[in-house]
């Protein structure tokens, strides 16, 4: 408290924060120097090592994961007429991939404990054109891969694990985007980053294949265009960032967890706190609680200097690009936790007195009830 009995804030705490170390550092001026800059042997070693940290045979890397997503319905010839089901509450980019194809995403309802898929509405919106399922593992929690991996081989689709959030996320002992197809995600919140980047994981090896020529404007050698492709390459540049963060991974996701573990015994009881449902390694991408007065709550978050994220504000349909197109959805779970969450900081590079900052925090506000 200040002389003016106002409450003096000292702290800022980003509600995202990737960790650079030296090694990230000296290996991209190592590339740096070398002059080799775009898609060399670095993207092809960050590619062996990915798919061995999954345990899959192919890793295939890429641009961005909005690419990844794109790139692999596009490989598994998703087009024109075909419905493609996606999880109501995600981020956008899970959904455009399908309209890329000019296909039709179809929204399903979420689980209200876990926010992830839920199975049953997945079988409920399944039809004669349905060719795939992408489901997401929301926030790093795995969604339910058994229910919904039953439903794509009684109904015969593509599985498609949107794994933006979630690398070394685990579904009973088996890491995220080796069940499916896998698409990662290498921007900088994320549990590992590239800067930009994506990577999509499968063991099949003719799509690993059709990946990498559709990847490179369609080039089975040089200059022999088989295929129409697309430059989404990445650079070495970004592979050399991604092999020392993957090294890393384990280390921050244990962080994520034990701070996570910290911020559920520590915050109020009148929220709803993260859940851990099944046999899963949740990895905490996100610390989501829900929370009744939100505007009240992130107003005081912020004047507190404590960051925080609304992830996401609006069920996907709801946005005003699926409004424009009339394609909707009726999710009710969905709507109603897009106006209730807020992402705490949950980083790997906090400390115990960031920990006991927020805890501090977010138990003195006065949400009214
Ligand atoms: C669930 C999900 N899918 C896809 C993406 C797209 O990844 P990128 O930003 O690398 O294109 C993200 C990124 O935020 C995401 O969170």
């Amino acid at each position: 408290m200040d002389s003016n009995g106002l409450v003096d804030y000292p702290k800022k705490i980003p509600v995202a924060k990737p960790e650079i170390g030296k090694e990230e550092i000296e290996r991209v001026v190592e590339v740096l120097k070398s002059g080799m800059l775009a898609q060399g042997k670095l993207v092809e070693e960050f590619e062996r090592a990915f798919a061995e940290y999954v345990g899959v045979r192919d890793a295939v890397a890429v641009s961005n994961g909005t690419v990844a997503l794109d790139l692999a319905l596009k490989a598994l010839g998703i087009g024109e007429g075909d419905e493609v089901v996606v999880p109501a509450f995600t981020f956008i980019a899970t959904a455009n991939a399908v309209l890329f194809q000019r296909a039709k995403p179809v929204f399903v309802d979420i689980d209200e404990k876990t926010m992830n898929l839920d199975a049953d509405d997945v079988a409920e919106k399944i039809t004669d054109r349905t060719k795939a399922v992408i489901g997401v593992h929301l926030y790093g929690h795995p969604f339910d891969v058994k229910a919904i991996s039953e439903i794509c081989e009684d109904y015969n689709l593509f599985l498609i694990e949107d794994a933006a959030q979630a690398h070394g996320a685990e579904f009973e002992g088996r890491k995220t985007g080796s069940f499916g197809i896998g698409c990662f995600s290498f921007y900088p919140t994320k549990n590992m980053t590239a800067a930009e980047g994506g990577m999509i994981t499968t063991n099949d090896g003719e799509l690993a294949k059709r990946l990498r020529l559709l990847r490179n404007h369609g080039d089975a050698g040089k200059y022999d265009h088989i295929m129409l492709g697309y430059n989404y390459r990445m650079t070495d540049l970004q592979a050399a960032l991604g092999i020392e963060q993957l090294k890393k991974l384990d280390g921050f996701n244990e962080r994520r967890i034990g701070n996570a573990e910290y911020l559920n015994k520590n915050l109020r009881d009148d929220i709803v706190k993260p859940m851990v449902v099944g046999k899963v390694k949740h990895v905490f991408h996100q610390y989501v609680v829900r929370v009744g007065e939100r505007e009240r709550f992130v107003r005081e978050l912020s004047r507190a200097g404590v960051g925080y994220g609304i992830h996401y504000p609006l069920a996907v349909y709801e946005q005003p690009l699926y409004r424009s197109l009339g394609i909707n959805g009726d999710c009710r779970i969905a709507e109603e936790v897009s106006r209730r969450v807020v992402s705490l900081p949950v980083h790997p590079s906090l400390n115990r007195e960031d920990l006991e900052y927020i805890a501090e925090v977010v138990n003195g506000i006065d949400l009214g009830c």
